[in-house]
């Protein structure tokens, strides 16, 4: 039987694109009494796509729907309600999704009151939309990225054998106090602010996460202070560009004065994902040199080393500039980590210009990046651009690109030979469970034997071999 929408809303691109605005207000998150028991007896699942926004996302909605008393289960086939909270960013992931759909399918055949939603930056593209309303009408519950908190209601139009459907193109308001289930017991991701303003020629983020809004600094301060008393060791700041961070706010408080508050928390390890090259500015390295819980690893995403090119992607700032405030971030914070986002093959780049970006990789000496192949996204500026290179050619770029990256990630993990270095434990090993796994200050993986005991501490070992991907430690 063909089912009826109990609320049918789809977003339009066109209107994502204009900043229309609107004033953004915090709002103290509530469930209605109406939804309070829905999921009473009910089991959820919930399968995450793309970045750690989504990875934060995803905390909070397991947070409402525990609120709503849905228990969580780990086999999709135990699930009374699956979520994909999915990802825009490259063709790839997009693709992904559609084929866990078809495979839903089936288990929706041998488990018919299951209830499949779909949520998530893919969903604020009205293209995708109708392809899942056309091939997939087994999905029950379809919504973006704005209206995470009105999931109560889209379940109990689903638990009443509707369809419930709503994108909004335009940015919501920013809520505290949503319930959160956290999937690391001693690391915590923090948003600090929503949406990008940026518009990278090549990039969707803008269209499917709206306008930039920053959180107020209590609110983030009480949220950190608040972990760190649970025994949380490690808080990572979320925001597209967490260097832009206040900009939106009606006092003068920028990402520098957040760090320097946070650094005055009992918390032992801080990090923050993404910075911005243009935005990244003297007091931010001030702030870091202040040490303490302000880990010694920066990821800025550079994109490119040629002018031109970053140009075209409207990133705002030269291969020079990028140069000079690393030199100087070095200088200031000896031993620094920095890490990067590369894309390859951007629509006309020449060899020249990809060259441009091997020697900005040896001028910076990365030790570590994540490659792209250039996407082209629908409504995106540079989805226009002709890019006549073959499939082969961006491919070549990819894997050249990754052998100079390579050479300067085991570069940066040899200079740790010998030394003794703080590590955060997370576990045992996935390759090996008899060696203990986790990250250093400088955000390298190592692994090492020790007692499960260890497991959530800061303990110092000794490193023994550096490899490309990770080191190889004993504990002092
Ligand atoms: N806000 C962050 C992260 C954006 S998405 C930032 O500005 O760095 C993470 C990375 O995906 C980007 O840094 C970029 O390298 C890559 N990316 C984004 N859009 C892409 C596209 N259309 N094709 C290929 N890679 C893309
Ligand atoms: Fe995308 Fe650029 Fe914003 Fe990053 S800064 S999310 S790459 S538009
Ligand atoms: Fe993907 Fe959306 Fe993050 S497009 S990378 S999940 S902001």
């Amino acid at each position: 039987m063909k089912k009826e929408y109990g609320i049918n809303n789809k977003p339009n691109l066109n209107l994502a694109r204009k900043r229309l605005g609107k004033e953004t207000k915090v709002i103290e998150f509530e469930i209605a009494q109406k939804y309070k028991d829905l999921g009473v007896g009910k089991t959820y699942m919930i399968k995450t796509y793309g970045c750690q926004g989504n990875l934060s996302d995803s905390g909070k909605m397991a947070g409402i729907l525990e609120a709503l008393g849905f228990k969580r289960v780990e086999e999709e086939i135990q699930a009374d309600f699956i979520l994909f909270n999915t990802c825009a960013i490259r063709e790839n992931a997009e693709n992904r999704i559609f084929g866990e759909l078809g495979r839903i399918k089936k288990i929706k055949k041998q488990h018919p009151e299951l209830i499949i939603g779909i949520c998530g930056c893919m969903m604020q593209e009205e293209a995708t939309i109708e392809k899942i309303q056309k091939k997939c009408p087994h999905v029950d519950v379809i919504f973006g990225t704005h209206n995470i908190v009105k999931l109560p209601e889209y379940l109990y139009i689903a638990l009443n054998n509707q369809k419930a459907l709503e994108v909004m193109s335009v940015e919501g308001d920013i809520y505290e106090n949503i319930p959160n289930v956290r999937d690391h017991p001693y690391k915590a991701w923090v948003d600090i602010m929503y949406g990008c303003d940026e518009f990278c020629t090549y990039c969707i983020v803008p269209y499917t996460r709206g306008k930039e809004r920053s959180r107020r600094p209590e609110d983030i301060i009480k949220e950190v202070k608040s972990l760190a008393d649970l025994g949380y060791q490690e808080v990572t700041l979320l925001g597209q560009n967490v260097d832009a961070y206040g900009n939106d706010l009606d006092i003068n408080y920028k990402f520098s004065d957040l760090l320097v508050d946070l650094n005055k928390i009992n918390i032992p390890r801080i990090r923050f994902t993404t910075s911005h090259p243009r935005d990244f500015d003297d007091k931010t390295i001030a702030a870091m040199a202040l040490g303490g819980n302000i880990m010694p690893h920066l990821h800025l995403p550079v994109q490119s080393g040629n002018d031109e090119v970053l140009k075209r992607m409207n990133r705002k700032y030269t291969s020079g500039e990028y140069i000079d405030k690393m030199n100087k971030l070095k200088e200031q914070v000896p031993g620094i980590s920095i890490t990067t986002d590369i894309i390859v093959a951007f629509p006309g780049e020449t060899e020249e210009q990809f060259n441009d970006t091997l020697k900005l990789v040896e001028a910076i000496e990365f030790e570590g990046a994540f490659t792209f192949i250039y996407s082209p996204r629908i409504g995106t500026p540079a989805a226009k651009y002709p890019n006549p290179l073959t499939e082969d050619e961006k491919k070549q770029r990819l894997l050249t690109l990754n052998k100079k990256i390579n050479e300067y990630t085991l570069k940066g993990n040899k200079r740790f030979e010998g030394e003794v270095v703080e590590v955060l434990v997370d576990g045992f090993s996935k390759t090996d469970p008899e060696m203990l796994t986790g990250y250093t200050q400088h955000n390298k993986l190592i692994n090492f034997k020790g007692n499960e005991e260890l497991i959530g501490t800061i303990v110092k070992v000794k490193v023994k071999k550096s490899f490309t991907w990770h080191l190889l430690g004993e504990l002092v």
